[in-house]
This record gives structure tokens, C-alpha cells and sequence, in this order.
């Protein structure tokens, strides 16, 4: 970061000396045309940068592509279902009071990451702005917000909000947050916090790309960097301070996450796991999902890209497929391991990963900043997942696509998956088969689908028991919007 105490041209000298040893000297190229306050820009950014690393990744995943080793020792990673077998009953009303009494005794934190760029989306502001419910139209914030807000209510407690941003959408983040009020939460129970960022690289040579004279192109360094940032950012001596014990994590995409779930708290509590996961089953064998696994005895998750088709297609005498518990980044971590993984000696590094990427870069004969047709660049990720193998325990449980899982990634069209129109959709269904629980009638097409339009706000329930002590319709008309 930068460092006052020192002059500019102290500064300079150093960033020159780290940038030719890391043969990345065209950084400075615009140098001399800088002002004072573009000079301290881009110092600034080559000073937040680990260019020993840096040096190290350009050979491995840029002018390479890192070839992926499978495990000797694999197989697939057996996780809790979704609903008991007779003999789970006990354990998981067990779990469940124990998840209970942590949120009572004011132990737990939600985290959401929403430090990525959302470009798929298309939608111009920091994703969690995007108006994600299917009648009211509130933000995904919001929808988190209020799953908070019935959560402390419920329990009789306070549930502190980390949010992880990234530079790029930081401010406009914090702004959003105050212009709405906090959701309704209190400031003091809401931390917002940056990611770190690594220089985007062109993908022929390597080299850093400058978006413009003064700044470097650089993009967010992965979800995986909230492991450091929870750390470095000071969150989690915040939560420290605060008794939290554990941390569940969301991403800011999924409007039906349970943003706090008792018993999947409470079963990971149970076991002293680090670190541990929900899992929705593969749909078909080839989805493109990471995989839960065990690698040499180790929870982990192997990306799609990189399972063996072998294994992703092989199936059990019933049918079923083998490796079938696919990742949607739904994780409980404990505070003292998120601490532990920080601060053991020689610290903690998870493997990065390449994406090719489309990168706006500074054309010096054009003297302009161009956005290229196709990927010129090499994005470099960490991903949360790889901390699983980590830990020494880890527990993995299933949910399903209606109760947990329908993401906003990508913009409307005929055909298109987790979009907004798929997100309506999943939310009506998750509101359907809450309130058939509960005897409403609800109006169905010959295939099965809901017809009708129906939002469940999280104020009132956040789980269908608490729809016990309300004033439920008997039924819902067909071709109708209904708003609980
Ligand atoms: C991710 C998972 C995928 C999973 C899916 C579930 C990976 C590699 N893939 O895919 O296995 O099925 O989610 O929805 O993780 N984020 C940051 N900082 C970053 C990058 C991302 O905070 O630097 C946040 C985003 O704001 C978002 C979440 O991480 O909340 C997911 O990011 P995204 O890149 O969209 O993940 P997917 O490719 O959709």
C-alpha cells in the first residue's frame, strides 16, 4: 500500500527495480506524461501488487496453461440428504437446536461475496443493486437484508452483515447501502470491506496491462480472496470481538439462499468442521458445476473443467451418478479457522486459475483505451473452495434447486438459464411448495408448473415453519400475482 513517509521519486526507484526484475518495466511507460496525482495512481496500484508472484504465475498460467493432475487417491465425497433418513431424525433435530442456540447466543455473522463484476448480467452497478424479486422488484441486497432481519427477529438476536466488495464497486456498494437506509439494519451491524485485485496480462506475452497512462487493468482476485481479505480487512477480528464463532457464506447472486441456515450451521458446529458446504446434485452428468470429492482422504472440489469424463459420467448399479454432489459456493467456516489459515506460519496461498478474458487495454498509437472483440487477456482467480482440503473436518449437505438454488448470472433470453425470468420462476416454486406444506391450494398448469406469480417475502418467512402463525389463503387463483 502506499506509503507516505516516503517521497515519489523514492517510490519510483523502487517500483522500477521490482518491476524489472519482474521484466514487467512497460508499467512506468507513460511515466514522464503523469501528473503528480496519476503519478501516486499508479504507484499506488504497482505497490498493492506481489510481483515475485506475479512473476511466478506469468510462466504457470499465463504463457502456460497449467495442466491438471488427477489425484491418485479419488473418489467421491459422501454428503448429509436434505431430508433424514429415520436414523438422521435425531441428529438433525439435534443440529438444528444447536444451530439455534449459536444464533441465540449471538455466535454467528453472515458473510456475502459480491466483489465480482456481474458481466454477464450486463447490469451497470454492483450486482447485489440488481432488482432480484418477482413481484417487488427489491434489490438482491435487500432480499438479504430481510432474510437477516426475520432471522434476528425469530431468534431474539443480532446478526452481524460482512460484505465483501472489490475497488471496482466499493463505493458504489457503500452508497447503495446508505441510500436505502441499511436495508433496515443497523450501520454498526453492517461491515463492508474490499478484495484484493491481481493486474489483468496479455495473453500472447504476458505482460501487465495498463488500461490507460495511469492505471493498471486489474480485476478482482477471485472469491478465494475473501479468506484473506475476511483477515486483512480486520473482520474477523471484528468478529472475534464480538463472540462470533461462525461465518455463513453466500454469494450475492442467489436471491433463495438461506443467508442463515440453523441446521446446517448446527451440523457443522457438531463436528468441529473448518469449513463446510452444501451440495445440490448433479442434474445430468456433464453440468458444469465443481464437484465435492475426496482427494487423499481430503474434502475438495474438482472444477467441471477439470473431472475426468470417466468419472463424471460413471454411475452406480442404480443408475445414479457417482460423483454427483455438485458446488453452489454455500460454506460455513469457522471464525477460528478463517484465523488459524491466516496466521500459521508461512501463511496460506490457494492455487490460482486462468480465465480468458475480453480486457479493455491503452492503445499507444490510437491513444485510447480499446475494448477488444475477443479475449486478449488472462484473468488470474483464487477460488474459496480450494481451502476445503484445508480443514480436518468438513461437512457436506444436500439441498435441492427449488429450496436453495436459482442464481441471477445471466441477462434474459429466449432459452437462457439463471436469469431473472428462471430466478421469478424459482422463487414462485419455492413459494408454492412452502405454502402446500401448509394446505394452500396452489393452481397448477398440466405440466406440473405454478400458475400464478408468487413472492414470499423474507420478513415473514425464511422457512416454512414460520408460516405456522399466519394468515395463509386457502388457495391462490390461477393466473394471479400473490405477494406474503
Ligand atoms: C460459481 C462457482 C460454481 C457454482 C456457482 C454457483 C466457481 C469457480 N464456480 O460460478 O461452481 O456452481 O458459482 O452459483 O466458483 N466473487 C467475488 N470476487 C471475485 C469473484 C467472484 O466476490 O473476485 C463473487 C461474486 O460477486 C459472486 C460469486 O463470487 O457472488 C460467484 O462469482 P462468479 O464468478 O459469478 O461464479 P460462477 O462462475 O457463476
Amino acid at each position: 500500500m502506499a506509503t507516505p513517509k516516503f517521497t515519489i521519486e523514492e517510490r519510483l526507484a523502487k517500483a522500477k527495480a521490482i518491476l524489472k526484475q519482474a521484466d514487467q518495466s512497460q508499467v512506468l511507460n507513460y511515466w514522464d506524461q503523469l501528473s503528480d496525482d496519476q503519478k501516486k495512481q499508479i504507484l499506488g496500484q504497482i505497490e498493492s501488487v506481489d510481483w515475485v508472484e506475479v512473476t511466478r504465475l506469468v510462466q504457470s498460467h499465463v504463457l502456460n496453461t497449467p495442466e491438471f493432475i488427477a489425484p491418485k487417491s479419488i473418489e467421491p465425497a459422501p454428503y448429509l440428504p436434505r431430508i433424514p433418513s429415520k436414523n438422521l431424525a435425531d441428529k438433525y433435530k439435534q443440529a438444528k437446536k444447536a444451530g439455534e442456540k449459536l444464533l441465540r447466543d449471538g455466535k454467528v455473522a453472515a458473510f456475502t461475496v459480491a466483489g465480482g463484476q456481474g458481466t454477464r448480467l450486463g447490469w451497470n452497478g454492483p450486482k447485489g443493486s440488481y432488482p432480484a424479486t418477482a413481484i417487488r422488484k427489491i434489490p438482491l441486497f435487500c432480499c438479504f437484508a430481510e432474510f437477516i432481519r426475520k432471522a434476528e427477529q425469530k431468534f431474539g438476536t443480532t446478526i452481524p452483515w460482512y460484505i465483501m466488495t472489490s475497488p471496482i464497486n466499493d463505493a458504489a456498494t457503500r452508497a447503495f447501502f446508505e441510500e436505502h437506509g441499511n436495508f433496515g439494519l443497523r450501520a454498526d451491524h453492517i461491515m463492508i470491506f474490499p478484495q484484493g485485485m491481481m493486474p489483468a496480462f496479455d495473453s500472447k506475452t504476458g505482460k501487465a496491462l495498463l488500461e490507460s497512462p495511469d492505471t493498471l487493468a486489474m480485476a478482482p482476485n477471485g472469491h478465494g480472496g475473501s479468506l484473506k481479505a475476511l483477515y486483512t480487512s480486520g473482520a474477523i477480528a471484528d468478529m472475534k470481538q464480538r463472540g462470533i464463532e461462525q461465518i455463513s457464506y453466500v454469494q450475492v447472486d442467489n436471491p433463495l439462499v438461506k443467508v442463515i441456515d440453523p441446521l446446517f450451521i448446527g451440523l457443522h458446529a457438531k463436528s468441529q468442521a473448518g469449513m463446510s458446504s452444501k451440495a445440490l446434485p448433479k442434474a445430468y452428468a456433464q453440468e458444469k458445476v465443481g464437484v465435492f470429492c475426496k482427494v487423499n482422504d481430503k474434502v475438495s472440489v474438482i472444477e467441471y473443467s477439470n473431472m475426468p469424463d470417466e468419472l463424471s459420467e460413471m454411475r452406480d448399479e442404480a443408475g445414479e451418478l457417482v460423483y454427483k454432489g455438485g458446488s453452489i459456493a454455500i460454506h460455513v467456516m469457522a471464525t477460528d479457522f478463517v484465523e488459524k489459515i491466516n496466521t500459521q506460519e508461512g501463511g496460506f496461498a490457494l492455487p490460482y486459475n486462468r480465465a480468458n478474458k475480453k480486457v479493455a487495454y491503452w492503445d499507444h498509437k490510437n491513444n485510447a483505451t480499446v475494448t477488444p472483440q475477443t479475449a486478449n487477456a488472462v484473468k488470474l482467480e483464487t477460488f474459496v473452495f480450494d481451502a476445503l482440503p484445508l480443514c480436518q473436518e468438513s461437512v457436506i449437505l444436500e439441498t435441492d434447486r427449488i429450496e436453495e438454488f436459482s442464481p441471477i448470472k445471466n441477462a434474459d433470453e429466449p432459452g437462457a438459464l439463471d436469469c431473472p425470468a428462471t430466478c421469478k420462476q424459482g422463487q414462485t416454486d419455492r413459494a408454492a411448495r412452502w405454502l402446500e406444506t401448509k394446505n394452500v391450494k396452489i393452481p397448477r398448469k398440466a405440466d406440473g408448473s405454478v400458475d400464478a406469480i408468487i413472492e414470499l417475502s423474507h420478513l415473514k418467512a425464511i422457512d416454512p415453519e414460520d408460516l405456522d402463525d399466519m394468515d395463509l389463503p386457502a388457495a391462490i387463483d390461477a393466473g394471479t400475482e400473490v405477494l406474503i
